[in-house]
């Protein structure tokens, strides 16, 4: 898989109808603890302007080089005592998927939560059947602690979650 460049910026107005597309396409929202009914703008405003102000998440925008909104990488839950957060990432559009843009953002977000936080320990919870994500977080050398059985909701069912994390002094660049 080729390795493209993407480039992190901090959340912006102009992206709350990005955000309110994304959590309304199925295909992304059916793997999202956040977004996972459907949104309506009002909900995407509310979510950039809690964002804006919190002081224990920080969210970026995902960019192609040439400045093309990809989607979006999140650090949840900052523990400033300890030094963790939950880490996520989506790439927006399914037409995206696959040509290595997550891997790219996911190491961006990877030195943005080590270099610039100083943050110690990165916890991502996955769906246990979303294979795509567990087998890219395991390759960019995250380790999987665990399964949360029945953990989350959605559609009827109960589904099991995988936590992976990453320690800083693993990071694999
Ligand atoms: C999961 C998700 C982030 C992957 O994004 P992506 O841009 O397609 O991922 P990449 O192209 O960087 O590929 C990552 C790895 O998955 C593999 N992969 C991608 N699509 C695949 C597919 N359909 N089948 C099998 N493997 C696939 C790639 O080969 C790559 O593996 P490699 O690093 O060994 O080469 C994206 O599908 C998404 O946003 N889904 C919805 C939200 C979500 O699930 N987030 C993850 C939880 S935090």
């Amino acid at each position: 898989m080729r390795r493209p460049t993407v480039k992190l910026r901090a959340l912006e107005r102009g992206d709350v109808d990005r955000l309110y597309r994304y959590a309304n396409t199925a295909r992304v929202a059916e793997h999202q603890v956040s977004f996972r009914l459907p949104t309506s703008r009002s909900d995407a405003k509310a979510f950039y302007e809690r964002m804006r102000r919190s002081q224990t998440d920080r969210v970026f925008s995902v960019e192609s080089s040439r400045g093309r909104y990809l989607g979006s990488v999140g650090l949840h839950d900052i523990s400033w005592l300890d030094r963790t957060c939950e880490f996520g990432v989506v790439i927006a559009d399914p037409r995206d998927w696959g040509r290595g843009y997550a891997a790219a953002a996911v190491r961006a977000g990877v030195a943005v939560a080590f270099d610039r936080l100083q943050l110690h320990r990165l916890e991502v919870p996955v769906l246990a059947r979303n294979t795509v994500a567990r087998s890219m977080y395991e390759r960019l050398g995250f380790f999987p602690e665990g399964i949360l059985r029945e953990r989350r909701f959605f559609d009827g069912c109960y589904e099991d979650v995988v936590v992976l994390s990453l320690l800083s002094s693993e990071r694999d660049d």
